[in-house]
């Protein structure tokens, strides 16, 4: 009797291919449920843009918070494939994945404060901010911020490879959006002591084991992630030759020149820093390069050889990715974040 006033519970997710199932609460996604879990659930924008997380529908309703198919192939959407990021399961649900999932660190919430704001450039400030407890993150991943009266959380990457360790204490880069809710609050407010939620760790772009060369192009504040994942290799010992090419938009808009010094007099290898400036004014004494970022591509000696590393704006990622493609290099050998905001969500 007045079951029907119970609220409903949890759906439970059987994983077909793994043999195990999960409690999704019904206002979690089903990849929020996975990375819980500490599920290696393949993921990258959250947002339903990249198609990363997708997953086979084989038994049971889903609501999509935006449709699939802005993200998936025709012939994918008919064989049952939807995306895990934007799927929140409705009844019980049987799935299947296309790769064996592999367990990670799971994603956790912390409570956190800001404990320091820095300007880097006109347009980028190194946030500050420290946690309840340590995390453990892979250089090249990212944590979602939350800031109370601030709808949804923001993504940013970590900004430099833990020394030793869980971190109390993390850093990111973060680029002013204008008309952005969140960073027009950070660069228009005292933040030192606001009190947010962070969960972490996120994401797939990380140092593969290759010894390749290294391309590794960045846009903006996008360098952070790029900074993280040298600074492990040359941790690792790696003694790749390495090409930084950084876009900027002048010489006032470049930023840790001082740390990729550091990187390259301690690099056990060739290490080449490129700066690119699409908007130095053309009576500047600058004379390296100018223009966008993309166009110092195709005069990378033995480029169809070197692994790539791309991290900034979609749409430079976007053009990096198809120069490469074109100049031969596999897509395998390209690892890629896009810097997606709520302009890119559709
Ligand atoms: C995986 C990942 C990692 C990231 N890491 C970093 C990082 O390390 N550093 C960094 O600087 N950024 C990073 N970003 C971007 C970051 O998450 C934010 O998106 C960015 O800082 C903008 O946030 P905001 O709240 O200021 O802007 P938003 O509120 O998201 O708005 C962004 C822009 O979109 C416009 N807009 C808002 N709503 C809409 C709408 N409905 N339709 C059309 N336009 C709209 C706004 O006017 C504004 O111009 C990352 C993003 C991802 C996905
Ligand atoms: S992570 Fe789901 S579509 Fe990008």
């Amino acid at each position: 009797m007045f079951s029907f006033l119970k609220k409903p519970g949890p759906n439970k997710v059987t994983l077909a291919s793994e043999t195990r199932t999960l409690l999704v609460a019904r206002d979690k996604t089903l990849l929020e449920a996975m990375l819980a879990e500490g599920l290696a659930m393949p993921h990258d924008c959250k947002v339903g843009s990249c198609g990363t997380c997708k997953f086979k529908l084989l038994d049971g309703k889903i609501r999509e918070l935006s449709p699939s198919a802005l993200a998936l192939e025709r012939d994918e959407l008919a064989a049952g494939y939807r995306l895990a990021c934007q799927a929140l399961p409705r009844s019980d649900l049987t799935i299947a994945l296309d790769a064996p999932l592999l367990s990670q660190q799971a994603v956790e919430s912390y409570s956190a404060t800001i404990v320091a704001a820095r300007r880097l450039c006109p347009d980028i400030i190194n946030l500050v901010v420290e946690l309840d407890r340590p995390l453990c993150f892979t250089p090249g991943q990212y944590a979602d911020l939350s800031v109370p009266g601030i709808d949804g959380p923001r993504s940013y990457s970590f900004a430099f490879a833990p020394k030793a360790g869980p971190a109390r204490q993390l850093q990111f880069h973060v680029r002013h959006v204008s008309g952005g809710a969140f960073t027009d609050w950070l660069f228009g407010s005292e933040p030192i002591g606001t009190q947010l939620k962070v969960a972490a760790p996120y994401g797939e772009f990380r140092l593969n084991t290759s010894t390749a060369p290294m391309l590794c192009i960045a846009g903006g504040s996008g360098l952070a992630p790029i900074m993280a994942i040298l600074q492990e290799a040359l941790a690792n010992g790696a003694t790749r030759p390495v090409v930084l090419l950084y876009g900027a938009r002048s010489q006032a808009h470049l930023y840790c020149l001082g740390e990729i010094g550091e990187l390259k007099a301690a690099w056990n290898g060739p290490f080449e820093f490129i700066p690119v400036l699409s908007d130095e004014a053309p009576d500047s004494p600058w004379e390296g390069a100018r223009g966008l970022v993309t166009q110092q591509i195709a005069g990378i000696p033995d480029l169809a050889k070197c692994e790539a590393y791309l991290c900034g704006p979609p749409a430079m990622v976007d053009h990096a990715e198809e120069e490469l493609l074109s100049a031969g290099v596999s897509r395998d050998a390209i690892s890629a974040d896009r810097f997606l905001d709520h302009s890119s969500a559709r």
